[in-house]
Protein backbone atom coordinates (compact mmCIF):
# COMPACT_ATOMS: atom_id res chain seq x y z
CA UNK A 1 0.00 0.00 0.00
CA UNK A 2 1.83 3.35 -0.76
CA UNK A 3 0.58 7.13 -0.92
CA UNK A 4 1.75 9.48 -3.95
CA UNK A 5 2.80 12.97 -3.11
CA UNK A 6 2.85 15.28 -5.64
CA UNK A 7 3.18 19.12 -4.33
CA UNK A 8 5.81 21.25 -2.52
CA UNK A 9 9.42 19.35 -2.26
CA UNK A 10 10.47 21.08 0.92
CA UNK A 11 6.26 20.04 2.45
CA UNK A 12 7.07 16.27 1.01
CA UNK A 13 10.48 15.94 3.07
CA UNK A 14 9.05 16.77 6.25
CA UNK A 15 5.47 14.54 5.57
CA UNK A 16 7.82 11.86 4.53
CA UNK A 17 9.65 11.70 7.52
CA UNK A 18 5.74 12.16 9.64
CA UNK A 19 4.66 9.15 7.69
CA UNK A 20 7.82 7.37 8.83
CA UNK A 21 7.02 7.92 12.24
CA UNK A 22 3.17 7.34 12.31
CA UNK A 23 2.58 5.16 9.61
CA UNK A 24 5.23 3.22 8.52
CA UNK A 25 3.35 0.39 6.73
CA UNK A 26 2.02 3.06 3.87
CA UNK A 27 4.95 3.67 1.59
CA UNK A 28 5.87 7.24 1.36
CA UNK A 29 6.41 7.72 -2.81
CA UNK A 30 7.01 11.29 -4.78
CA UNK A 31 5.53 12.00 -8.24
CA UNK A 32 7.14 11.69 -10.30
CA UNK A 33 8.96 8.39 -9.11
CA UNK A 34 5.50 6.23 -8.86
CA UNK A 35 6.91 2.91 -8.90
CA UNK A 36 4.15 0.50 -9.32
CA UNK A 37 1.34 2.21 -10.01
CA UNK A 38 -1.19 -0.34 -8.80
CA UNK A 39 0.37 0.18 -5.62
CA UNK A 40 -0.51 3.57 -5.23
CA UNK A 41 -4.51 3.87 -2.76
CA UNK A 42 -3.87 7.62 -1.47
CA UNK A 43 -2.54 10.63 -3.57
CA UNK A 44 -2.15 14.62 -2.51
CA UNK A 45 -2.46 17.19 -4.38
CA UNK A 46 -3.17 20.26 -5.45
CA UNK A 47 -3.97 20.08 -9.05
CA UNK A 48 -4.02 16.54 -10.74
CA UNK A 49 -4.34 15.84 -14.68
CA UNK A 50 -6.65 12.70 -16.41
CA UNK A 51 -3.55 11.17 -17.53
CA UNK A 52 -2.12 11.18 -13.74
CA UNK A 53 -6.02 9.95 -12.69
CA UNK A 54 -5.67 6.96 -15.27
CA UNK A 55 -2.47 6.10 -14.57
CA UNK A 56 -3.44 5.12 -10.53
CA UNK A 57 -6.20 2.42 -11.41
CA UNK A 58 -6.34 1.29 -6.77
CA UNK A 59 -6.52 5.04 -6.26
CA UNK A 60 -9.19 4.80 -3.28
CA UNK A 61 -8.18 8.62 -1.74
CA UNK A 62 -7.50 11.79 -3.39
CA UNK A 63 -6.47 14.29 -0.57
CA UNK A 64 -5.97 18.60 -1.34
CA UNK A 65 -3.08 19.66 -0.22
CA UNK A 66 -5.66 22.80 0.33
CA UNK A 67 -8.47 23.68 2.09
CA UNK A 68 -10.36 24.19 -1.68
CA UNK A 69 -10.54 21.59 -4.17
CA UNK A 70 -11.97 23.37 -7.01
CA UNK A 71 -8.49 23.58 -8.40
CA UNK A 72 -8.23 19.74 -8.74
CA UNK A 73 -11.01 20.07 -11.67
CA UNK A 74 -13.07 16.81 -10.13
CA UNK A 75 -14.18 15.88 -13.34
CA UNK A 76 -10.67 14.18 -14.03
CA UNK A 77 -11.43 12.32 -11.16
CA UNK A 78 -13.24 8.62 -11.17
CA UNK A 79 -16.58 8.67 -9.24
CA UNK A 80 -15.49 5.88 -7.40
CA UNK A 81 -12.43 7.91 -5.81
CA UNK A 82 -13.11 10.15 -2.64
CA UNK A 83 -12.09 13.70 -2.31
CA UNK A 84 -10.62 15.06 1.12
CA UNK A 85 -9.86 18.70 1.38
CA UNK A 86 -7.31 19.61 3.88
CA UNK A 87 -8.74 20.81 7.40
CA UNK A 88 -5.23 22.22 9.07
CA UNK A 89 -5.29 23.88 12.05
CA UNK A 90 -2.43 26.27 10.53
CA UNK A 91 -4.48 27.23 7.66
CA UNK A 92 -7.00 27.99 9.66
CA UNK A 93 -4.50 30.21 11.94
CA UNK A 94 -3.49 32.26 8.73
CA UNK A 95 -6.70 32.82 7.47
CA UNK A 96 -7.83 34.11 10.70
CA UNK A 97 -5.04 36.75 10.97
CA UNK A 98 -5.31 37.44 7.31
CA UNK A 99 -8.48 38.15 8.19
CA UNK A 100 -8.53 40.38 11.02
CA UNK A 101 -5.91 42.39 9.59
CA UNK A 102 -7.92 43.34 6.40
CA UNK A 103 -10.88 43.50 8.49
CA UNK A 104 -8.78 46.30 10.87
CA UNK A 105 -7.23 47.91 7.93
CA UNK A 106 -10.48 48.31 6.13
CA UNK A 107 -12.00 49.58 9.54
CA UNK A 108 -9.21 52.10 10.59
CA UNK A 109 -9.42 53.45 6.68
CA UNK A 110 -5.60 52.79 5.71
CA UNK A 111 -6.33 52.43 2.17
CA UNK A 112 -7.09 55.92 2.58
CA UNK A 113 -4.37 56.66 4.28
CA UNK A 114 -2.18 55.25 1.91
CA UNK A 115 -3.47 56.85 -0.84
CA UNK A 116 -3.21 60.53 0.94
CA UNK A 117 0.87 59.53 1.73
CA UNK A 118 1.28 59.21 -1.83
CA UNK A 119 -0.12 62.53 -2.81
CA UNK A 120 1.88 63.87 0.59
CA UNK A 121 -1.11 64.96 1.89
CA UNK A 122 -2.32 64.62 6.13
CA UNK A 123 -6.22 63.50 5.78
CA UNK A 124 -7.31 62.99 8.78
CA UNK A 125 -10.80 61.19 9.16
CA UNK A 126 -12.75 60.52 12.08
CA UNK A 127 -12.57 56.62 13.27
CA UNK A 128 -15.69 54.89 13.42
CA UNK A 129 -16.44 53.00 16.62
CA UNK A 130 -16.51 49.25 15.41
CA UNK A 131 -19.59 48.62 17.44
CA UNK A 132 -21.32 50.60 14.69
CA UNK A 133 -18.99 48.72 11.76
CA UNK A 134 -20.70 46.02 10.25
CA UNK A 135 -19.00 43.04 8.68
CA UNK A 136 -20.60 40.21 6.59
CA UNK A 137 -18.54 36.99 6.05
CA UNK A 138 -19.85 34.87 2.69
CA UNK A 139 -19.17 31.31 4.06
CA UNK A 140 -19.73 29.78 7.55
CA UNK A 141 -17.63 27.32 7.07
CA UNK A 142 -14.44 25.64 9.29
CA UNK A 143 -12.34 29.34 7.79
CA UNK A 144 -15.62 31.90 7.80
CA UNK A 145 -16.64 30.76 11.39
CA UNK A 146 -12.81 30.83 13.01
CA UNK A 147 -12.50 34.34 11.30
CA UNK A 148 -16.14 35.52 12.68
CA UNK A 149 -14.98 33.84 16.17
CA UNK A 150 -11.90 36.02 16.13
CA UNK A 151 -13.62 39.10 14.98
CA UNK A 152 -16.15 38.71 17.61
CA UNK A 153 -14.53 40.58 20.87
CA UNK A 154 -13.18 43.38 18.77
CA UNK A 155 -16.88 44.33 18.76
CA UNK A 156 -17.88 44.58 15.08
CA UNK A 157 -21.55 43.89 14.69
CA UNK A 158 -21.56 40.44 12.77
CA UNK A 159 -23.45 38.31 10.04
CA UNK A 160 -22.22 35.63 7.85
CA UNK A 161 -24.12 34.14 5.29
CA UNK A 162 -24.51 30.36 4.00
CA UNK A 163 -26.53 27.80 2.18
CA UNK A 164 -27.84 26.55 5.49
CA UNK A 165 -27.56 29.77 7.27
CA UNK A 166 -26.57 27.28 10.57
CA UNK A 167 -26.12 29.55 13.86
CA UNK A 168 -23.02 30.95 14.49
CA UNK A 169 -22.59 32.35 18.19
CA UNK A 170 -22.68 36.08 18.35
CA UNK A 171 -23.61 36.31 14.77
CA UNK A 172 -26.29 37.38 12.74
CA UNK A 173 -27.06 34.53 9.98
CA UNK A 174 -28.79 34.20 7.12
CA UNK A 175 -29.33 31.00 4.97
CA UNK A 176 -29.32 30.91 0.77
CA UNK A 177 -29.87 32.95 -2.18
CA UNK A 178 -33.32 34.40 -1.23
CA UNK A 179 -31.26 36.33 1.96
CA UNK A 180 -28.60 37.10 0.36
CA UNK A 181 -30.21 40.83 -0.38
CA UNK A 182 -30.76 41.24 3.38
CA UNK A 183 -27.32 40.05 4.16
CA UNK A 184 -25.52 42.74 1.76
CA UNK A 185 -27.93 45.35 2.51
CA UNK A 186 -26.07 45.12 6.10
CA UNK A 187 -21.93 44.50 5.54
CA UNK A 188 -19.99 47.05 5.17
CA UNK A 189 -17.33 44.83 5.15
CA UNK A 190 -17.95 41.85 3.13
CA UNK A 191 -15.63 38.70 3.53
CA UNK A 192 -15.77 35.97 0.90
CA UNK A 193 -14.74 32.89 2.13
CA UNK A 194 -16.94 30.56 0.27
CA UNK A 195 -15.70 27.50 -1.73
CA UNK A 196 -15.41 27.83 -5.70
CA UNK A 197 -18.87 26.10 -7.24
CA UNK A 198 -20.83 26.52 -9.94
CA UNK A 199 -23.20 28.38 -7.86
CA UNK A 200 -20.87 30.40 -5.97
CA UNK A 201 -18.73 31.96 -9.33
CA UNK A 202 -18.98 35.29 -10.20
CA UNK A 203 -20.74 36.19 -6.76
CA UNK A 204 -18.63 39.27 -6.42
CA UNK A 205 -20.30 41.71 -9.03
CA UNK A 206 -21.93 44.19 -10.32
CA UNK A 207 -25.25 43.50 -8.90
CA UNK A 208 -24.15 42.31 -5.85
CA UNK A 209 -21.99 45.66 -5.01
CA UNK A 210 -25.05 47.50 -5.53
CA UNK A 211 -27.17 45.63 -3.00
CA UNK A 212 -24.58 46.45 -0.46
CA UNK A 213 -24.40 50.06 1.71
CA UNK A 214 -22.74 52.80 -0.75
CA UNK A 215 -18.95 53.06 0.26
CA UNK A 216 -18.87 49.18 1.53
CA UNK A 217 -15.98 47.66 0.96
CA UNK A 218 -14.76 43.84 -0.21
CA UNK A 219 -11.80 41.02 0.78
CA UNK A 220 -11.87 38.13 -1.47
CA UNK A 221 -9.75 35.45 -0.14
CA UNK A 222 -12.25 32.60 -1.61
CA UNK A 223 -11.17 32.12 -4.89
CA UNK A 224 -10.21 34.47 -8.22
CA UNK A 225 -13.50 33.00 -10.15
CA UNK A 226 -15.66 34.36 -6.77
CA UNK A 227 -15.17 38.10 -8.33
CA UNK A 228 -15.68 39.71 -11.79
CA UNK A 229 -12.88 41.19 -12.04
CA UNK A 230 -14.53 43.87 -14.86
CA UNK A 231 -17.16 44.62 -12.64
CA UNK A 232 -14.32 45.69 -9.72
CA UNK A 233 -12.79 49.17 -10.80
CA UNK A 234 -16.23 50.55 -12.55
CA UNK A 235 -17.84 49.97 -8.92
CA UNK A 236 -14.82 51.49 -7.14
CA UNK A 237 -14.59 54.84 -9.20
CA UNK A 238 -18.81 55.01 -8.99
CA UNK A 239 -17.98 55.27 -5.07
CA UNK A 240 -20.42 52.44 -4.41
CA UNK A 241 -17.49 50.60 -3.23
CA UNK A 242 -14.50 52.09 -1.19
CA UNK A 243 -11.86 49.43 -1.39
CA UNK A 244 -11.01 45.69 -1.90
CA UNK A 245 -8.66 43.90 -0.43
CA UNK A 246 -8.12 41.02 -3.01
CA UNK A 247 -5.69 37.90 -2.46
CA UNK A 248 -6.93 35.55 -5.43
CA UNK A 249 -7.24 35.82 -9.00
CA UNK A 250 -8.57 34.19 -11.87
CA UNK A 251 -5.28 34.27 -13.38
CA UNK A 252 -2.17 33.86 -10.95
CA UNK A 253 0.46 35.34 -10.68
CA UNK A 254 -1.72 38.37 -12.09
CA UNK A 255 -0.18 39.19 -15.55
CA UNK A 256 2.06 42.44 -15.58
CA UNK A 257 -0.81 44.53 -17.40
CA UNK A 258 -3.73 43.50 -14.97
CA UNK A 259 -5.34 46.72 -13.75
CA UNK A 260 -5.66 46.23 -10.06
CA UNK A 261 -1.77 46.52 -9.95
CA UNK A 262 -2.00 50.06 -10.48
CA UNK A 263 -5.39 51.15 -8.38
CA UNK A 264 -4.75 52.74 -5.25
CA UNK A 265 -8.20 51.31 -3.65
CA UNK A 266 -7.11 47.68 -4.56
CA UNK A 267 -4.53 46.02 -2.55
CA UNK A 268 -3.59 42.87 -4.05
CA UNK A 269 -1.85 39.91 -2.30
CA UNK A 270 -0.35 36.83 -3.85
CA UNK A 271 -2.39 33.74 -2.80
CA UNK A 272 -1.00 34.24 0.68
CA UNK A 273 -3.98 34.50 3.03
CA UNK A 274 -3.56 31.07 4.11
CA UNK A 275 -1.03 28.57 3.23
CA UNK A 276 -1.67 24.49 4.31
CA UNK A 277 1.09 24.24 7.20
CA UNK A 278 3.95 21.50 6.27
CA UNK A 279 4.12 20.40 9.69
CA UNK A 280 0.51 20.69 10.94
CA UNK A 281 -0.71 19.61 8.11
CA UNK A 282 0.74 16.17 7.74
CA UNK A 283 -0.12 14.87 11.22
CA UNK A 284 -4.15 15.62 10.25
CA UNK A 285 -3.65 13.98 6.82
CA UNK A 286 -1.86 10.79 8.12
CA UNK A 287 -4.79 10.64 11.24
CA UNK A 288 -7.36 11.07 7.95
CA UNK A 289 -5.05 7.74 6.17
CA UNK A 290 -5.65 6.09 9.54
CA UNK A 291 -9.30 6.99 9.98
CA UNK A 292 -9.87 5.45 6.33
CA UNK A 293 -8.32 2.12 7.18
CA UNK A 294 -10.10 1.76 9.70
CA UNK A 295 -13.04 2.19 8.01
CA UNK A 296 -14.23 5.40 9.33
CA UNK A 297 -15.18 8.81 8.12
CA UNK A 298 -12.47 10.83 7.39
CA UNK A 299 -12.52 14.94 8.24
CA UNK A 300 -13.01 17.15 5.21
CA UNK A 301 -14.38 14.94 3.10
CA UNK A 302 -16.08 16.59 0.01
CA UNK A 303 -19.50 15.98 -1.08
CA UNK A 304 -18.48 15.99 -4.74
CA UNK A 305 -22.55 16.31 -6.03
CA UNK A 306 -22.01 19.88 -4.15
CA UNK A 307 -18.38 20.87 -4.83
CA UNK A 308 -17.37 21.36 -1.69
P1 LIG B 1 -16.00 24.93 4.03
O1 LIG B 1 -15.73 24.53 5.46
O2 LIG B 1 -16.32 23.88 3.03
O3 LIG B 1 -17.22 25.98 4.11
C1 LIG B 1 -17.86 26.44 2.99
C2 LIG B 1 -18.99 27.40 3.41
O4 LIG B 1 -19.53 28.00 2.24
C3 LIG B 1 -20.16 26.69 4.12
O5 LIG B 1 -20.65 27.49 5.16
C4 LIG B 1 -21.20 26.57 3.02
O6 LIG B 1 -22.55 26.55 3.47
C5 LIG B 1 -20.94 27.84 2.25
N1 LIG B 1 -21.45 27.73 0.88
C6 LIG B 1 -21.07 26.86 -0.09
N2 LIG B 1 -21.79 27.06 -1.21
C7 LIG B 1 -22.66 28.05 -0.93
C8 LIG B 1 -23.67 28.70 -1.66
N3 LIG B 1 -23.96 28.35 -2.92
N4 LIG B 1 -24.37 29.69 -1.07
C9 LIG B 1 -24.11 30.04 0.22
N5 LIG B 1 -23.16 29.45 0.99
C10 LIG B 1 -22.45 28.48 0.41
O7 LIG B 1 -14.81 25.77 3.45
P2 LIG B 1 -13.58 26.47 4.22
O8 LIG B 1 -12.63 25.44 4.70
O9 LIG B 1 -14.12 27.44 5.20
O10 LIG B 1 -12.85 27.21 2.99
C11 LIG B 1 -13.51 28.16 2.20
C12 LIG B 1 -12.69 28.50 0.98
O11 LIG B 1 -11.60 29.35 1.31
C13 LIG B 1 -11.99 27.34 0.28
O12 LIG B 1 -12.88 26.59 -0.52
C14 LIG B 1 -10.94 28.05 -0.56
O13 LIG B 1 -11.47 28.36 -1.82
C15 LIG B 1 -10.69 29.35 0.21
N6 LIG B 1 -9.32 29.41 0.73
C16 LIG B 1 -8.52 30.44 0.32
C17 LIG B 1 -7.24 30.55 0.81
C18 LIG B 1 -6.35 31.71 0.43
O14 LIG B 1 -5.16 31.70 0.75
N7 LIG B 1 -6.87 32.75 -0.19
C19 LIG B 1 -6.74 29.60 1.70
C20 LIG B 1 -7.56 28.57 2.08
C21 LIG B 1 -8.86 28.47 1.58
P3 LIG B 1 -23.11 25.40 4.45
O15 LIG B 1 -22.48 25.66 5.79
O16 LIG B 1 -24.56 25.62 4.47
O17 LIG B 1 -22.68 24.09 3.83
C1 LIG C 1 -5.49 27.77 -0.58
O1 LIG C 1 -5.92 28.56 -1.32
C2 LIG C 1 -6.21 26.60 -0.13
O2 LIG C 1 -7.27 26.28 -0.70
O3 LIG C 1 -5.73 25.97 0.82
Amino acid sequence: MAFLFKSDPTRGQIWRAAFARQVPEVEFRTWPEVGDAADIRYLAAWTVTRELMESLPNLEVLFSVGAGVDQLDLTQVPPHVRVVRMLDPGLTESMVEFVCLSVLSLHRDLPHYRQAQGEQRWAPLVPAAATRRRVGVMGLGNLGRASLAALRPLGFQLSGWSRSGAAVEGVRTYAGADAMPAFLGACDILVCLLPLTGETRGILCRKSFALLPRGAAIINVGRGGHLVEDDLIPALEAGQLSAAIIDVLNVEPAPADHPFWRHPRIWLTPHVASRTRDDSSADVLIANIVRHKAGLAMAGEVDRDRGY
